[in-house]
C-alpha cells in the first residue's frame, strides 16, 4: 500500500466526461489516492477536460493558470502537486498544452486512463509525459470497478458508459477526431457493471455513448446487439428500478429501439434527441444525414409508442450560411415538437472540421442576437411543459436531502427535480408523487400514498 495521496478531479463538458473521472478516480484509490473536493489539499490535480466549443477550451487554459499558482505556492512550502489533463483537448492538443502551460506533467488521452498509475510514476521520473495514443487494448478491462463506498457516496443514479466514439462527421463536430471511431463494450461487461450498481445500492442506470443508439457490442451469444436488446437485459437486473439512455442520433433509433419504449415500463418516457437545426438546407450543410420531416416523423412514432414521451433536444444557431429564414424554422421545430427542455449553443467554428472552412461564417452579434430568441423559446416550451404536469402524479426516484429542512429531492420520468417533504428514509426509493407546484427549475409535490414506495 502507498502512502495515503490526495486526488482533485475538475471534469467539464460532458456525462462522459463525469463517468470517466469516476473511473480515473477508482483507478487511482489502489495507489493510495483518496478523492478531495479541495484543489488546495490535493498532490495531484486532474482536469478531464472538453473541446467541443472553443469557450470550454478556453475554460481548460484559464483554470491551468489558477493550478500553476497553486502548483508554486506548494513547491514554496515543500510539497510536490502534480497537474494532469485528461479528456478531448488532451486528445486534441496533445503536446501543445505542455507548451502553452509547461507547468503540466501529463497530458493523457481518453483511451489511456487505465495506465495512468503508470504514467504518473514515468512523469515523476522523466518530467512531462504526453501519452494521446488509440491502444489496441480495452481500456475498460484495465480500469479498476468501483468499491461498494465509492458508488454510495455518488448517489442512487449512475451513468455506464455502453460505446465510445462517433462515425457520424457532423461538419462542425469535433467528437469523431478527438473520441475516435465508434466502439461498443459488450453486452457481459456492461450487465456486470450494472449488477455491481445495483448490489451498492443504485436504482437508475443512464447507458452513456457519444452516439448510443448506435450501440452494437457483442452479446453473449456472440453476434452484435442492439441497444433495444441491451436495455431489455439490464431491465432484468435486480434492484434496477429505472433506465434512460444518451446522447442519441436521429438516424439511428431504429424501430426495435422505439418498440423498448412500448415495451420497457422501466424505461423512462424522455428522451434526449439532438436535432441541431429546424432547416433542412443547414441540415444537409450539417451533414446530419436526416430531414426536419425524418426527424418529426420520428418523435410521431416515439410517440405512438408511448403517449407520454416527452423530448429534449440540442439546438445550435449561427452555423455558416444560416438565414434569417434558416433560423426561423428552428424556432417553429421547437414549438412543433413542444420540447420539454433543450440546450442551445452558438456556433463555435474548430480547427479541423468541415464547417470550420465554410463561406458566410456568422457574425457574432447576430449569433447572440439568435440565441436569445432561441432560448426563450426553450424557456416558453419548458413552462409550458412544467405546468402540464400540475396535478399528475409521477413516479420520482429520491435521490437526495432537498433545499430546505424536512425536504428531500428526486427526478421525475422527465429528469425534474421533485421537491418533497418527506423523511430521509426515502432517498433511493421510487414513489408516487402528486405535482402541486411548478416553478421554472423545479416541481413540488406530495407523495401520493406512504404504502406506494416500490422496490424496497
Ligand atoms: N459549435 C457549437 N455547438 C456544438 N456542438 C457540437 N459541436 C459544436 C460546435 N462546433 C453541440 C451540439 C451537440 C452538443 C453536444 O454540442 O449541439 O449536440
Ligand atoms: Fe458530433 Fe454527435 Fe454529430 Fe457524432 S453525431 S459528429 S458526436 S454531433
Amino acid at each position: 500500500m502507498n502512502a495515503e495521496r490526495k486526488v482533485h478531479i475538475k471534469s467539464f463538458g460532458c456525462q462522459m466526461n463525469v463517468y470517466d473521472s469516476h473511473r480515473m478516480a477508482d483507478t487511482l484509490a489502489p495507489e493510495g489516492f483518496t478523492e478531495t473536493a479541495h484543489v488546495e489539499d490535493a498532490d495531484l490535480i486532474v482536469l478531464n477536460t472538453c473541446h467541443i466549443r472553443e469557450k470550454a477550451e478556453e475554460k481548460v487554459f484559464s483554470e491551468l493558470g489558477r493550478m500553476r499558482v497553486l502548483k508554486e505556492a506548494a513547491a514554496r512550502a515543500g510539497r510536490r502537486v502534480t497537474i494532469a489533463v485528461a479528456g478531448c483537448v488532451a486528445q486534441a492538443q496533445g503536446d501543445e498544452i505542455v507548451r502553452r502551460a509547461p507547468s503540466v506533467d501529463l497530458v493523457v488521452g481518453p483511451q489511456s486512463y487505465h495506465r495512468l498509475p503508470a504514467l504518473l510514476a514515468r512523469a515523476k521520473r522523466d518530467g512531462p509525459i504526453i501519452d494521446t495514443e488509440f491502444p489496441i487494448e480495452d481500456k475498460f478491462d484495465k480500469l479498476n470497478p468501483p468499491s461498494r463506498e465509492a458508488i454510495r457516496a455518488r448517489g442512487v443514479s449512475a451513468f455506464v458508459t455502453v460505446q465510445e466514439g462517433c462515425d457520424k462527421f457532423c461538419t462542425f463536430c469535433v467528437v469523431p477526431y478527438t473520441r475516435g471511431a465508434e466502439a461498443s463494450r459488450p453486452v457481459v461487461k456492461i450487465v456486470a457493471e450494472a449488477e455491481r450498481f445495483a448490489w451498492a445500492g443504485v436504482r437508475e442506470i443512464t447507458l452513456i455513448g457519444q452516439n448510443v443508439n448506435a450501440y452494437h457490442g457483442q452479446g453473449p451469444d456472440g453476434r452484435p446487439w442492439p441497444l433495444a436488446r441491451l436495455l431489455a437485459r439490464i431491465a432484468q437486473v435486480r434492484g434496477i428500478a429505472r433506465l434512460r439512455y444518451t446522447t442519441s442520433h436521429p438516424c439511428d433509433m431504429q424501430a426495435s429501439l422505439i418498440a423498448a419504449h412500448r415495451d420497457l415500463p422501466g424505461l423512462m418516457p424522455y428522451l434526449h434527441l439532438p436535432v441541431q437545426s429546424g432547416s433542412d438546407r443547414t441540415l444537409a450543410r450539417m451533414n446530419r444525414r436526416h430531414t426536419r420531416a425524418d426527424f418529426l416523423d420520428m418523435i410521431a412514432r416515439l410517440r405512438a409508442a408511448r403517449p407520454d414521451m416527452a423530448f429534449s433536444s440540442d439546438f445550435i444557431v449561427g452555423f455558416p450560411g444560416e438565414s434569417e429564414h434558416d433560423f426561423e424554422a428552428t424556432l417553429s421545430l421547437i414549438d412543433e415538437v413542444g420540447c420539454a427542455g433543450a440546450f442551445s449553443f452558438k456556433y463555435s467554428a474548430r480547427p479541423g472540421t468541415p464547417a470550420a472552412e465554410m463561406p458566410d461564417q456568422i457574425h457574432e452579434h447576430v449569433k447572440s442576437e439568435r440565441l436569445h430568441r432561441l432560448q426563450a423559446a426553450i424557456d416558453r416550451n419548458t413552462a409550458a411543459f412544467n405546468a402540464r404536469c400540475l396535478g399528475r402524479t409521477f413516479e420520482v426516484l429520491f435521490e437526495k436531502p432537498g433545499r430546505y429542512p424536512g425536504q428531500i429531492v428526486g427526478r421525475s420520468p422527465y429528469l425534474q427535480p421533485v421537491q418533497v417533504m418527506a423523511s430521509q428514509s426515502w432517498i433511493g426509493k421510487v414513489a408516487g408523487v402528486t405535482i402541486t407546484e411548478a416553478g421554472s427549475n423545479s416541481l413540488f409535490g406530495m407523495l401520493a400514498s406512504e404504502e406506494q414506495a416500490v422496490g424496497d
